[in-house]
């Protein structure tokens, strides 16, 4: 990308009108600058929402390995791409040049062709945070192959779930992870996953851990002698603009997960455009993001932005609390990080935790941090301002889903004045507005609603993948013609955005987005469970944590109901993970229902948050008379 960056607000503000009046012109400029293609596009741009379709680069020939690692090698060979710091941090970290990236990626994907892997093929990546992860991802591109990262904390279950909706025809893993001083035995779920699974062919191995794993002959290759064979040039495949990148599953209010499918052009500028941008990177700056590629923020903001920008992206392995809470600012230091992009979970964990930990670092080489995944609340926010930016580095409170692919609201950092809590402005090019309950426009400032994008921006997900139907429901039909996040937000005085939160019931966790309906299915598969319902409710950590109200079969289960939750939880891990555990579980005679047996969710909520004041009123209830009861047994 080039090195101009904006440097004012009056500017910001040219720059976004001009991008909103002529967004094609816009983005084709910035499409030809700072790519490589193979063909130009024949269009810039088609696009029905009411169908819903676009099409960015519409006839555009390139491959995205070109762009993020091959028109590197001639200036920034020798440059570190992937700094990967281990989960121990006694043990050395490797820094992965473009030009060593460059024949890791191909020698992996000749490894994927010689396993029968072609262009449009579905491969499922469950790996830990190592270099292998993101050789992986850029292998898939490399060939056209389509590739869907499971977060490596999904059960068994999840990840058979997830292979079977994509007819995946490959896994690649590794015989376990590290993750502070535990392992996990990520083989051993994939085979237990496998069971469930027709359409895999084979599973490729990476060894991290060295433990003895069983490996199902005719299946399952170690990863490593097949690539010291395999010759570390491989053509890159020429993929149409719409052609597509990955599937990257997430939690829908109902239903099973949604495989949000990704192209190729548009998501590459997007991504790469927007992290130029939002991060203020210059050339030589170190930076580092600490999600998981198993997310959306690491796929945009660890491997596809940060590499389309010729960057040095850093991956970590590991935990903030290990070896001990000064992890995440050891790391800063020893690596003199200059952007530092995490969630408000992490920074509130952090906040708790002796302030020595982080006096005892060197945190100066810091210009930007970065705030994602869940609303960040004002003490969060000084907190991560006063001792880890030391009031010098503005922070960015960047607002995005995985169906979005890339930023869409967030502060551009020296730039626009930062307001704690705020994502503040529509990055360029994106046209937020806010509706009410009734489909009529908020206009104007200081008012509330529900936020929608108007205008398609590059990166917008095409489809869910097989089900095109659910992705025209999801998104396009609460409010016509309208992108809808299924988010509240509110625009202050000054047009300021605020992120209100989720008004469906997906439930953000740790930043993790969990939808309600897939914990419940699990919930009552427990032979004791009748039925259930889960809302979500504050926590001082983790933001939102699950309150679950489960109504046993038998009226007075004598079972000890201490046992019963261990087990529910236990039977949560294991269809989906631990991170959708229930913090509490209340034993219900019954769930309020409207008259059509719709489960009044609302009502749960405000007694789980202590607002049972409130409720509004409930004589239309199908049974009223039970709502009392739970108030009276709330944990
Ligand atoms: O509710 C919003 C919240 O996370 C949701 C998207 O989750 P996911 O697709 O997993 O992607 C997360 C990482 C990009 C949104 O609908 N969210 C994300 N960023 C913010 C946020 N809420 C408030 N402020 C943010 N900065």
């Amino acid at each position: 990308m080039s090195n101009y960056h904006i440097k004012h607000l009056e500017e910001y503000f040219q720059v976004y009108r001009k991008s909103v009046n002529h967004p094609e012109a816009f983005w084709e400029e910035i499409a030809e600058e700072n790519f490589i293609w193979r063909k130009k596009w024949d269009a810039v741009l088609e696009w029905d929402f009411s169908k819903p379709e676009v099409k960015w680069f519409k006839g555009a020939k390139l491959n995205i390995t070109e762009n993020c690692i091959d028109r590197h090698l001639l200036t920034r060979g020798n440059k570190t791409a992937i700094l990967f710091e281990p989960n121990d941090p006694n043990e050395p970290a490797e820094y992965i040049t473009y030009k060593q990236l460059s024949i890791r990626v191909n020698k992996f994907a000749n490894v994927l062709k010689s396993k029968g892997i072609q262009k449009g093929d579905r491969v499922c990546i469950y790996l830990p945070m190592i270099p292998e992860l993101s050789i992986a991802l850029l292998a898939c591109a490399r060939i056209g192959a389509i590739h869907s990262v499971v977060f490596a904390g999904f059960s068994a279950t999840a990840l058979a779930t997830r292979i079977n909706d994509a007819d995946c025809k490959m896994v690649i893993t590794s015989d376990g992870s590290f993750r502070g001083n535990k392992t996990i035995d990520l083989k051993g779920i994939v085979d237990e996953g496998l069971e469930k699974c027709k359409t895999v062919e084979s599973v490729l191995v990476v060894k991290r851990i060295h433990t003895d794993i069983q490996m199902k002959s005719g299946r399952d290759y170690w990863i490593a002698p097949l690539l010291e064979k395999a010759s570390a040039t491989c053509e890159i495949e020429i993929m149409d603009a719409e052609d597509p990148l990955f599937i990257l599953y997430t939690s829908g209010s109902t239903g099973q997960p949604k495989g949000m499918l990704h192209t190729t052009a548009g998501y590459m500028v997007y991504t790469a455009y927007t992290f130029k941008n939002v991060f203020n990177y210059k050339e030589d700056d170190v930076y580092w993001c600490s999600a998981d590629i198993g997310w959306i923020t690491g796929h945009s903001y660890i491997v596809y932005g940060p590499l389309a920008n010729g960057a040095t992206s850093v991956m970590f392995e590991g935990v903030p609390s290990y070896p001990d809470f000064g992890r995440f600012w050891q790391v800063i230091e020893k690596h003199k990080v200059n952007q530092f992009y995490t969630a408000p979970t992490a920074i509130r964990a952090l906040a708790k935790e002796k302030l020595a930990f982080v006096e005892k670092h060197d945190l100066s080489s810091l210009k930007v941090l970065g705030s994602v995944g869940e609303p960040i609340n004002e003490e969060a926010w000084h907190w991560y301002n006063d001792n880890i930016g030391k009031k010098k580095s503005p922070i960015v409170d960047t607002f995005f889903q995985t169906e979005n692919g890339g930023i869409m609201l967030t502060p551009i950092p020296y730039v626009t004045p930062t307001k704690p809590t705020y994502a503040t402005l529509p990055f360029i090019g994106i046209q937020p507005v806010l509706m009410d309950e009734n489909g009529q426009e908020l206009k104007g400032n200081k008012v509330e609603g529900r936020l929608c994008f108007q205008f398609p921006w590059p990166s917008i997900a095409r489809t869910i993948w097989g089900n095109h139907q659910r992705y025209k429901e999801t998104y396009f039909t609460a409010f016509k013609g309208k992108y809808f996040t299924g988010d509240g937000a509110l625009r202050d005085e000054v047009g300021y955005y605020r992120i209100t939160g989720r008004v469906d019931d997906v439930i953000i966790v740790s930043g993790h987005n969990l939808g309600t309906a897939p914990i419940e299915d699990a919930i009552n598969e427990h032979p004791a469970v009748a039925e259930s319902a889960i809302v979500g409710f504050p926590h001082d950590i983790k933001g939102n944590a699950l309150y679950g109200y489960v109504i046993l079969k038998e009226v007075g289960e004598s079972r000890n109901h201490d046992n019963l939750r261990k087990e529910i939880n236990q039977i949560i891990t294991e269809h989906i993970g631990p991170i959708a555990k229930l913090d509490k579980i209340q034993f219900t005679d019954g769930l309020p229902k409207t008259r059509s047996g719709k489960i009044m969710r609302r009502i749960l909520r405000k007694i789980a948050t202590n607002e049972s004041k409130n409720l509004g009123d409930i004589s239309t209830l199908l049974n009223p008379e039970v709502v009392q009861s739970i108030i009276d047994h709330k944990l």
